[in-house]
């Protein structure tokens, strides 16, 4: 019997994916003996043609969406005016970015409150910590105490200042350190280059904000802004960036009352709210597009196909890839990081090599990689951690050697917030001659990514972490990589031509998109990243580091409280304990006053054991959260407190 043997479909030389699309296409939709066209002639464009029924497109008449860039039209699609959060919105209203200033990079006041100047794209470091930006420390550390607290496996291993897994530590455990939170100094943050910006913006006579932005132009006969609430630091109100009442009606969720209060949801870091715009896309897609995608000729087919393209355009636009072909459509990032491990994994790793990956990670970027390394005979090295969660990069430096074949590492830590320097350590890594995967799971929402300027391998990020449906998520890899690796599944839709002795397999992205696969959703994804390019990641940046500085200032005053993590880079997270209460206990009594935070171990029992804690309680933020819901985790908590 004669095995079946696999060969690339560039080896064979087939025509790429899009043109067998079409080529299937006009092959199936042509009656029997008749000649089949080269191509699919262009779809019919009703530019603004009136809808058959209000709010409902005829068949074949498609209202565009707005384009972002200059990559293919996006798919038809109605928005829905409160998608935009006002009545006046046009489809024009494309994120007016706020350049960083020299101020904002040059400001010291972010690194005396605590947290680091905010860094925007354009900016030396492309959303990563500049503190990290200099030359890595040579200093050598400390010498590695033995501790009677620890496993002899775990022990420093005489000599080595390392630390990995069951072979060393050169750390201490955390119960013999100074709480991390002692080092934090959070108070008085004040945004580098506020009084540069300007006014806060006009909203309309009756009360519906007409823009979110301050650089959109004011519409005629409209009044100054109501008061903000009381907390508001004077900072905000200087510089208000966007209204976040208008886009909170984005959100019907965040109408919801919980235990008759109403909701407020800082549980951002497990999974976001989703904006009408994604709702009424995925609503749209199973109304209008639903099939099936790239086998079959008829008219569905042809829209799900196109709704599923496009949306993989909107993902190479925000990320900044060169190429539609670089962007793989998974489950989310957990099944990201599998599908590296174990296709150009199972390729490239051997016995003896090593893969890095740092104490930050959440579960799902080590355990992929300790199967990986169990399975080849390989080592499995960690990033240590200095005392305010960032990783120390001097002990990277001593990590990497020419048996590093991949880092894996997360750009945002979801147990701290901690910001990662990923460009720092990816530069540091192909100095070796290593791959590096950056796990976006929780950095897509907060800061601007570019996967070129970063010059990541690999980079994985979830749909709902940003907005969108869950289920969907994706692997960026470079071309080159994706087209060396071997398919991940075996299947439908991955395959040019399969006979049983041999098959061909597609070229990246299809050849690791077996079966069929989440299409609504990846459109849904698409919706949700439009609708975040609309709001500007510049913009959510800033909001969002205000709201934090805020928040970790409120909280750190609470007696009995103790923050965990305290790095100068961070985003979203304020990750604490509090004495005298169990962490379940405090998400409980939150959720009696309406407030959600997730409280447990997060998928990140690593950081938080080398904090000294098993669990803790996380409130998360995104951009639709106000100081006013700041203030009211503040107040619940402090209220905790007060009672044991
Ligand atoms: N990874 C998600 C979290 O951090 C689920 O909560």
């Amino acid at each position: 019997m004669t095995t079946p043997t696999a060969t690339s479909e560039a080896a064979a030389g087939l025509p790429d994916l899009a043109d067998l699309t079409q080529l299937a296409n006009a092959l199936f939709s042509a009656v029997p003996g008749q000649l089949v066209p080269a191509s699919r002639p262009p779809r019919p464009v009703a530019v603004g043609a009136p809808a058959s029924a209000p709010g409902v497109p005829s068949l074949g008449a498609f209202n565009p969406q707005p384009t972002l860039t200059a990559l293919p039209a996006t798919p038809p699609f109605p928005v829905s005016q409160a998608a935009y959060g006002n009545a006046a919105a046009p489809p024009s209203l494309i994120t007016p970015r706020i350049a960083p200033t020299q101020a904002q990079s040059a400001d010291p006041h972010g690194a005396q409150a605590g947290i680091a100047p905010l860094v925007t794209r354009g900016g030396p470091a492309l959303g990563v910590p500049e503190a990290y930006a200099a030359a890595v420390p040579a200093a050598a550390p400390p010498p590695a105490p033995a501790d009677a607290g620890l496993p002899a496996a775990h022990q420093p291993a005489p000599g080595s200042p390392y630390y990995f897994i069951g072979e060393s530590s050169a750390y201490q455990p955390a119960a013999a350190r100074a709480p991390a939170s002692d080092l934090a100094a959070t108070p008085s943050f004040a945004f580098p280059g506020a009084d540069a910006l300007p006014a806060a913006p006009a909203v309309a006579g009756n009360g519906a904000p007409s823009f979110y932005f301050v650089d959109a132009a004011p519409a005629a006969g409209t009044a100054p802004a109501g008061p903000r609430p009381q907390a508001a630091p004077a900072a905000f109100e200087r510089r208000k960036l966007f209204d976040v009442e208008a886009i909170r009606r984005d959100f019907p969720i965040l109408a919801e009352r919980v235990n008759g209060r109403p909701l407020i949801w800082l549980d951002n870091a497990a999974t976001t709210q989703k904006p009408q715009a994604v709702i009424d896309r995925l609503a749209h897609f199973y109304a209008h597009e639903n099939s099936n995608i790239h086998r079959a000729a008829h008219e569905l087919a042809a829209r799900a196909t196109d709704a599923y393209e496009a949306a993989r355009n909107k993902v190479t636009a925000f990320l900044g890839a060169s190429s539609p072909e670089e962007i793989v459509f998974v489950r989310g990032a957990t099944e990201g990081i599998n599908l590296v491990a174990r296709s150009w994994g199972v390729a490239n790793i051997q016995a003896g090599d090593e893969i890095v990956v740092s104490h930050l990670e959440h579960h799902a970027n080590i355990v992929p990689w300790q199967m990986l390394a169990s399975e080849k005979g390989a080592r499995l090295r960690v990033i240590p951690v200095d005392d305010t969660g960032q990783l120390r990069l001097d002990e990277y430096q001593k990590l990497l050697n020419d048996r590093t074949k991949i880092v894996a590492v997360t750009q945002v830590s979801n147990a701290l917030g901690t910001v990662v320097p990923v460009r720092q350590l990816i530069d540091m890594a192909h100095r070796v001659g290593a791959r590096v995967l950056v796990d976006g799971a929780q950095s897509v929402s907060h800061l601007r990514v570019d996967v070129q300027a970063l010059d990541a391998d690999f980079f994985v990020f979830s749909g709902h972490k940003i907005f969108g449906p869950t289920g969907i998520g994706v692997v960026y890899g470079k071309k080159a990589l994706l087209d060396d690796m071997p398919p991940y599944q075996g299947g439908g839709n991955m395959i040019a031509d399969v006979r049983f002795e041999k098959t061909v397999y597609h070229g990246p992205p299809a050849r690791f998109e077996a079966g069929t696969g989440n299409i609504a959703d990846a459109v849904g994804l698409g919706a949700a990243l439009d609708y975040v390019e609309r709001l500007g990641l510049e913009n959510i940046a800033q909001y969002e580091h205000e709201l934090l500085a805020h928040g970790l200032d409120g909280l750190r005053r609470i007696p009995g409280l103790r923050l965990i993590g305290c790095a100068a880079e961070r985003t979203s997270v304020m990750s604490f304990v509090l004495d005298g209460w169990k962490t379940e206990e405090v998400g409980k009594a939150l959720n009696q006053d309406g407030i959600a935070v997730r409280s447990g171990h997060h998928c990140a029992q690593p950081i938080l054991r080398r904090f000294g804690v098993e669990a803790t309680v996380r409130p998360s933020l995104a951009f639709y959260n106000t100081h006013d819901e700041v203030d009211a985790l503040i107040a619940a908590v402090g209220r905790l407190a007060q009672r044991r």
